[in-house]
Formats: C-alpha cells, sequence, structure tokens
C-alpha cells in the first residue's frame, strides 16, 4: 500500500487524494512556537513503498514552505520514491530577475526540494512553466482549468464570454473558453514593479456589452489585477461578471474590494482551502500520480 501524508495546509484534499488512491493515510500534527518555528509531528507509520506528500504552500507562505520540506524530508527516511504534491506553490511568481540584484526564489526552492529527496513534484497551474525547470527532478504541472470550467456549465450566463484579466493568461483563457464552449479575449495589463500597482491598457471593447464576462486567472492575491480588470470591463457595458481562478488567496479585503467592483461571484479550487473554494481537483491529482 502506498503512504500519503496530509500537510496541515491541504488536509481536506489530501484525504480526498488519500481515499481515491486507496492509500495508507498519515496525517501530520504541526505546533508553531511563539518565535514562529513549527513542530511537525507525524501521526502514523510511514511503510517502504512510495510516499506521496501533499502540502500547499500558501500563506503563512514560509511556516507551510519548511513543513513541506521537512515531510519530504521525513518520508525520505522510510521511502525511495517521494512524490511531493504542491497544489499552490507559493514563490512561483519569483521565477526571473525583474530588478537586478532579485533573488530569484524559485531557484532556491529547487535546490530544497531535491535536496529533502524529493522524487518528483506535481503542482497545479504554476503561474509560469519557467518555475518548472528549476526542480532539477521529474516535475508536472497539472491543470484545473476543465474542473472550472465544468463548474460553470452548470450556471446559466448570458452569450458568455472568457476574458483574461492580461496577455500572460491568454492560453489559459483560451483553453478554458474550449472547454467551457465560447469565444475569448485578453487583456493587456502592466504592473509597475516597484509598487504592485496594476494598469488596463487596453482601450474600448465593443464585444463585451450586455454579455456575462468570466475573467479566468491563475489566482487572486490583492485582488489588483481582477479589480481593475472588472472596473474597465463595467465600463465597457458588459451585463455580469464572474471570476474563475485556480488559487483564491484572497488577502486582506481582496474579496470585499473585488464585490465592491461590481463580481458577481467568485469561484475557486480547494488548491486553497476557503469560502471560494468550490471546485475539488483531487480527480485531477490522482490522475497526474497514476
Ligand atoms: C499575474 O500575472 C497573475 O496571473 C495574477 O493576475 C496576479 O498574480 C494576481 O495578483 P493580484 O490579485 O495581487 O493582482
Amino acid at each position: 500500500m502506498i503512504n500519503l501524508i496530509a500537510g496541515n495546509s491541504s488536509e481536506d484534499l489530501a484525504k480526498k487524494i488519500s481515499k481515491k488512491l486507496k492509500a495508507n493515510l498519515v496525517k501530520s500534527e504541526v505546533r508553531v512556537f511563539p518565535d514562529g518555528e513549527s513542530k511537525i509531528t507525524l501521526k502514523g507509520k510511514i511503510s517502504k513503498n512510495k510516499t506521496i506528500v501533499v502540502q500547499s504552500i500558501y500563506p503563512p507562505v514560509d511556516s507551510n514552505l519548511i513543513q513541506a520540506l521537512g515531510l519530504v524530508s521525513k518520508a525520505k527516511e522510510y521511502s525511495n520514491e517521494v512524490i511531493t504534491v504542491i497544489p499552490y506553490l507559493g514563490y512561483a511568481r519569483q521565477d526571473r530577475e525583474f530588478l537586478p540584484g532579485e533573488i530569484v526564489t524559485m531557484k532556491v526552492l529547487g535546490k530544497l526540494f531535491k535536496g529533502v529527496g524529493a522524487s518528483e513534484i506535481i503542482v497545479v497551474d504554476i503561474h509560469s512553466d519557467i518555475g518548472l525547470k528549476f526542480f532539477k527532478i521529474k516535475s508536472e504541472n497539472v491543470t484545473a482549468v476543465p474542473d472550472l470550467a465544468k463548474y460553470f456549465k452548470k450556471i446559466k450566463l448570458k452569450n458568455p464570454l472568457v476574458v483574461s484579466p492580461d496577455q500572460g493568461g491568454k492560453e489559459r483563457a483560451k483553453e478554458f473558453a474550449k472547454q467551457f464552449g465560447s469565444e475569448f479575449i485578453a487583456l493587456s495589463k502592466t504592473r509597475d514593479r516597484k509598487s504592485g500597482k496594476v494598469k488596463i491598457k487596453t482601450t474600448g471593447l465593443d464585444e463585451v456589452k450586455g454579455r456575462d464576462l468570466i475573467l479566468v486567472d491563475d489566482m487572486i492575491s490583492t485582488g489588483g489585477s481582477i479589480v481593475k480588470a472588472t472596473e474597465f470591463l463595467k465600463k465597457q457595458k458588459c451585463n455580469r461578471i464572474f471570476v474563475a481562478c485556480t488559487h483564491a488567496l484572497l488577502m486582506n479585503d481582496a474579496e470585499k474590494k473585488i464585490r465592491k467592483a461590481g463580481v458577481s461571484k467568485i469561484i475557486s479550487t480547494n488548491t486553497i482551502p476557503g469560502k471560494t473554494s468550490m471546485v475539488d481537483i483531487s480527480n485531477t491529482i490522482v490522475k497526474a500520480i497514476r
């Protein structure tokens, strides 16, 4: 029987994956000390067989990262093959040196996971494929787009159109539109590398008038990208706006800001558990493991 270690940040998702794989589910317990250190304890035994570790790296990012590394390292003491599933890979946006002197933290993560003994990495909708090349072990990026598109097929929409808030997400929106069965467009966005502020560069857009829109993105952090896109699209007199994203971090009051801008509903997956994570991606992960 294979082993599956459920990291603290992905307990429910890990349970679902484990059930489907009929694995030996081993939970982990985490105690965070007042100084911020995590003390991680496995609550079960691991056999010599293959082990899967499931741990998302969402906030508190550094704490969840050290837990993931600790679990992989512990698993490697028993098992030769340790498949590391990181449903949401924090730091994935730090995959290049945007400004001189910046540390490409993805490069560091690549070394760390290999160093502690991961034999394979599976992530979901990584920000960009560039991030994967830093893992010098077998790695795979699976997509939640078909799962999200399936969910939206159940909602009655008026002449729907899929929209990417930026050119970087064009292929994702194209795939969503293909699975969902509609057309798609991609806006142009710029981000100030120092302040992080975003601006929509696209001007006038007749084709969104009176239509229900689905904004498709890989992730929502501060909500800045979705708010700017929504404000622009509302000015173009679209009908309702829905958001489909894989990873809803929704930091601080992001959800409130997005709703205030005019978004009717945000739908995300359980790579990050929360109020909006209506779409389960355990089947997609299981397929990748098999
Ligand atoms: C950017 O290129 C990404 O695809 C997301 O649009 C972005 O990271 C979301 O961040 P925020 O919600 O802070 O704008």
